[in-house]
């Protein structure tokens, strides 16, 4: 199905003024997160923002906005219509169950059948620790969806539950608010390629698929909101994120939160995965292979065997992996992603490493740098190019840099993609090495 592309206008929404709006912090625990008040003083970035708010009220193409974790593909949670268009611009399968954005726990009440006035609380008691110390913030409760609901339902795919998130981003939550209505928001890429973190990625995606793109805040946690079912006994983490196991554990009811989301290592798979076998999701075009931190490579880093391999590779690359390079430069292309142990180059054969010219997109919050230099083979000859970027030490900044990394090269044209994971640890580090798993074509553990 095709449909006549759209105009797609990146809005900037100012930066750097007084604040959005506030929660109500004299108020204790929960009560605090009642209501979201919009800031009178913010009003020149509110002005910008009416007019996306207006259009989810009531137009079907989804609007994209910035969240702490990647930027939303948001639409009106209530509306069939708009929910269907958020599928369309993706073209994401329509069975996958889309997270529910509230600006307060007014609005969430309402979408648990609240009726006001009093009574039980609607909020299932199991998640008011959590909903305590990390809301607003990047995590994900299941919720049991009414019958009837005020929700779409395309947005739960028919499931019982649905996914909330009150996101910590101000911009975020003052759209919410605008609108008016719950935000149904997957994260704003193409199906299948990584999460963006800046309005340029969602704009490398949809350009032509949907109308609005906000341009605001930058994405501090740079991975996806951790999903939680706390429905269940024990309680679950269906996806890992933002918010780390141990962080979850530390919360009354939650001390025997268990896992239960999959990554490719855990599969006894520890041989490389045949080529073909790559799992469609968070992939950069170039085809990742992923060093697990429980792997021996030297001190330097890639193995030779790889770097052979890499070097047979390009020999056999055609042009064509690499027509979106940014330059017309017909040298065939290997990309770094360095972390904790690898020093400049992985130990691939590598003349005069550099700093190239573009560091990530503006507005982009992981600010790592670029480095280049040219690719030699055993004889010293220059077979092609290296591309190489350290995330550095720290693992929020590998977490915030790391998407968007894959993307800066892919848009090298880089063939091949050299990453040095880290340990899998209960914090954040957990969601780096799930999606990482998720885009490598080999696992070398
Ligand atoms: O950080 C985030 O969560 C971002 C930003 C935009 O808020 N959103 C995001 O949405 O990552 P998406 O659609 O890309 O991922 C939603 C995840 C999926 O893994 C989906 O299966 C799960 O949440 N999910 C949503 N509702 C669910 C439900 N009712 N039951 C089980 N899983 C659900
Ligand atoms: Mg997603």
């Amino acid at each position: 199905m095709t449909r006549p592309a759209m105009e797609t206008r990146v809005v900037s929404i100012p930066r750097g003024g007084p604040s959005l709006g506030h929660f109500d912090d004299s108020k204790g625990s929960l009560d605090r997160l009642e209501l979201w008040h919009i800031e009178p003083e913010a009003n020149e970035a509110v002005v910008a923002l009416q007019p996306a708010a207006e259009h989810l009220r009531t137009k079907d193409t989804p609007v994209a906005f910035p969240t702490e974790t990647v930027y939303g593909l948001g639409a009106d949670a209530t509306r069939s219509a708009s929910v269907k268009g958020i599928y369309e611009a993706k073209g994401r399968p329509s069975d996958n169950p889309l997270i529910v954005h509230v600006s307060d726990l007014r609005m969430l009440r309402s979408l648990l059948g609240d009726k006001g006035g009093g009574g039980d609380d609607v909020i299932p008691a199991r998640y008011k620790s959590l909903i305590r110390k990390f809301w607003p913030g990047p995590l994900t409760i299941l919720l049991p969806n009414p019958d009837p609901s005020p929700l779409a339902p395309e947005v739960t795919a028919g499931l019982k539950s649905f996914g909330a998130r009150m996101p910590s981003s101000p911009l975020a939550l003052t759209l919410i608010k605008l609108a008016g209505v719950p935000l149904a928001a997957p994260s704003a890429n193409a199906s299948t390629k990584p999460s963006p973190t800046t309005a340029q990625h969602v704009k490398d995606d949809l350009d032509g698929r949907i109308e609005i793109i906000l341009d605001g805040a930058s994405c501090q946690v740079g991975v996806e909101s951790t999903v939680v079912d706390g429905l269940c006994d024990p309680p679950v983490v269906l996806r890992p994120g933002g918010i780390g196991m141990e962080d979850l554990r530390s919360c009354p009811g939650w001390e025997h939160v268990v896992r239960a989301y999959e990554d490719q290592s855990e599969e006894g798979n520890a041989a490389p995965r045949a080529p073909g076998m790559k799992y469609k999701h968070y992939s950069p075009r170039a085809r990742v292979v992923l060093y697990e931190s429980t792997y021996r490579a030297g001190k330097d880093g890639i193995v030779a065997a790889d770097a052979d391999a890499a070097a047979v590779a390009l020999a056999h690359t055609h042009n064509h992996t690499h027509t979106q390079s940014t330059n017309g430069n017909s040298h065939k292309r290997v990309g770094i992603i360095r972390t904790k142990r690898w020093r400049a180059a992985a130990g691939l054969r590598c003349n005069d490493l550099h700093l190239s010219a573009g560091r990530g997109d503006d507005h982009d919050e992981s600010s790592y740098e670029v480095y280049a230099g040219d690719l030699q083979n055993r004889e010293g000859n220059v077979i092609g190019e290296v591309f190489d970027i350290s995330l550095g030490q720290d693992i929020k900044r590998i977490a915030r840099g790391l998407f968007s990394a894959l993307r800066e090269l892919d848009r090298r044209g880089v063939a091949m993609i050299f990453v040095d994971g880290i340990d899998d640890d209960l914090d954040i580090a957990a969601a780096v090495m799930n999606r990482l798993r998720k885009a490598a074509s080999d696992i070398r553990a």
